[in-house]
């Protein structure tokens, strides 16, 4: 299958809101799918679909043993605090400590266009927190105070010479470990 190109910061797409998906269809899984694979080879724990030039209101993530694809997902309820170092694919080599939710949950709809929900604290709920953010053209640096985002900043402009189109074109590399886990998850095309 093949990898999806990243944007970037400077991408215009990273900064548009998304589109409420009306129907789940099988191109739309496949969309899904080739996010997950793209997160994957990117060893990334979350990808938003403009992140891959797309404007549909879908996400993946994978934290631990937990495969999830959110269409139109929702925080319903948010509780605590967490600080976190956070990261992006699409703002690479830069991390910074992020004051988050410490608990979310989440609404849904499933690769099957069934809602579902899912909470999630530590890395799931700030991984649910940052995709979320995505796909309201929100990234992670508007997070961070004015002295923080200011020397993220400084960081990515030692990076972003590395993608002069604002794209990030992942290398094409061998069969995975767990490529087996993520096909049997797949679900079967229409
Ligand atoms: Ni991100």
């Amino acid at each position: 299958m093949a990898l999806l190109d990243i944007h970037v910061l400077g991408s215009p797409i990273l900064r548009r809101e998304t589109e409420l998906v009306t129907q789940v269809t099988p191109e739309l899984r496949r969309l899904a799918d080739q996010m997950f694979e793209t997160m994957a080879a990117a060893k990334g724990v979350g990808l938003a679909a403009p992140q891959v030039g797309r404007s549909e209101r879908l996400c993946v993530i994978e934290v631990e043993e937990r495969r999830l694809a959110l269409f139109n997902p929702e925080i319903v309820h948010r509780e605590g605090a967490v600080r976190w170092e956070e990261g992006c694919l699409s703002i690479p080599e830069v991390f910074a400590d992020v004051d988050r939710a410490g608990l979310v949950r989440v609404r849904a709809l499933d690769l099957e266009g069934n809602p579902f929900e899912v909470e999630g604290t530590e890395l799931l709920g700030v991984a649910l927190q940052h995709e979320v953010d995505h796909l309201h053209g929100k990234l992670f640096l508007d997070r961070l105070s004015l002295l923080k985002r200011r020397s993220a900043l400084k960081a990515w402009d030692r990076e972003r010479d590395k993608y002069p189109e604002g794209l990030r074109v992942l290398p094409v590399t061998d069969v995975r470990e767990g490529s087996s886990a993520t096909s049997a998850a797949a679900p079967a095309d229409d």
